[in-house]
């Protein structure tokens, strides 16, 4: 896990990028409850309200909330694979320097060169106005992997106001072993293919739902660290890989009970499963939730009747809900 963001951040600094460190949970934005993406600390070099450093491009590994505003996945958390209220977002970041070519000609390397996906379980989704990348990325893969998506899926927002534009997903395919709903086709709503890295093509500045062009066309990328973690480990959730075990250790040793994986609970006939799963959720939850409000706390934010002291009184409580749950 350490040598992922390590790789990460090595790949791009031989590449010409400065490592910036992570910037700290609330930003100094009224517009966002929480930094809730990479490209949050950079916001105003995107826009040209403060100049372009050198050299004009960056990478992070940024921890990030998405609990409350735009990006909320806080009632996900426990009952999907995927979804934190605290992750981790590895990111490469262009400001008005390289733009499309560069920045799937590096994901591709990255990808298939450092990380060793095969390419034969490859997919992506790019905006469907864009030939563009439609072009660049037939140079890598071949067309059929490639799928186009509307705004809902393929135009990438940091809010409601902020530097936005079209992207493109890189997706991995897990396999048919655990996957049998039918939905589980590339573009459907199915688990099996796994998003792991979002190419945003910033383009346009949204203010008061019009959108501007930016100074300069940029680039802001996100791959999640903990599903990455979880793909090399093959692992089917996040919760389950290297990463959370020393949480979901505490947790057993706190509770006396057991956390199930998702590969040991999908081959369990017991008439039990159902309870098994429930508990399973709550270990997730707890481990998750866990995460935030340390992090939170360490940083500042305290417990609160609005704004985002409320939101972490709200993840509080969901955990202790859980605790509960389990006994
Ligand atoms: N800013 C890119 C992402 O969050 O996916």
């Amino acid at each position: 896990m350490r040598d992922i963001r390590q790789l990460y951040l090595d790949f791009f600094a031989q590449r010409g990028h400065k490592i910036y460190d992570s910037m700290p949970l609330v930003p100094d934005d009224a517009s966002l409850l929480f930094t809730n993406a990479g490209m949050v600390q950079f916001k105003d070099i995107f826009t040209g309200k403060i100049p372009i450093p050198t050299p004009p491009k960056a990478t992070s590994s940024q921890l990030c909330i998405r609990a409350g505003g735009k990006h909320n996945d806080l009632e996900n958390v426990g009952y999907t694979a995927r979804h934190h209220t605290l992750f981790e977002m590895l990111g490469n970041f262009s400001f008005g320097n390289y733009f499309k070519k560069d920045a799937i000609a590096y994901a591709w390397e990255f990808v298939t060169q450092v990380l060793g996906f095969d390419k034969s379980l490859l997919y992506v989704t790019i905006h469907e106005s864009d030939d563009e990348s439609f072009s660049l990325w037939c140079e890598h893969i071949s067309p059929e992997r490639i799928k186009r998506m509307g705004d809902k899926d393929n135009f990438w927002q940091m809010g409601d106001t902020g530097p936005c534009g079209p992207c493109s997903e890189i997706y991995v395919d897990q396999g048919a072993e655990f996957f049998h709903s039918s939905e589980d086709y590339f573009g459907g709503e199915g688990d099996r293919f796994l998003e792991i890295w979002n190419l945003v093509f910033m383009q346009y500045e949204q203010k008061d739902g019009i959108r501007t062009p930016l100074p300069k066309p940029s680039i802001d990328t996100g791959m999640g660290l903990e599903r990455v973690v979880a793909l090399l480990e093959k692992k089917l959730n996040n919760f389950d890989t290297s990463l959370f075990a020393p949480l979901m250790k505490s947790i057993e040793n706190l509770t006396n009970k057991r956390y199930y994986h998702e590969d040991e609970l999908l081959k369990m006939t017991d008439s039990n499963v159902g309870e098994l799963r429930h508990t399973s959720a709550s270990f997730r939850v707890i481990a998750d939730h866990a995460r935030s409000v340390a992090f939170l706390l360490a940083q500042g934010v305290n417990f609160d009747r609005e704004g985002r002291g409320y939101v972490l009184r709200r993840i509080l409580r969901r955990a202790v809900r859980h605790g509960y749950l389990l006994g």
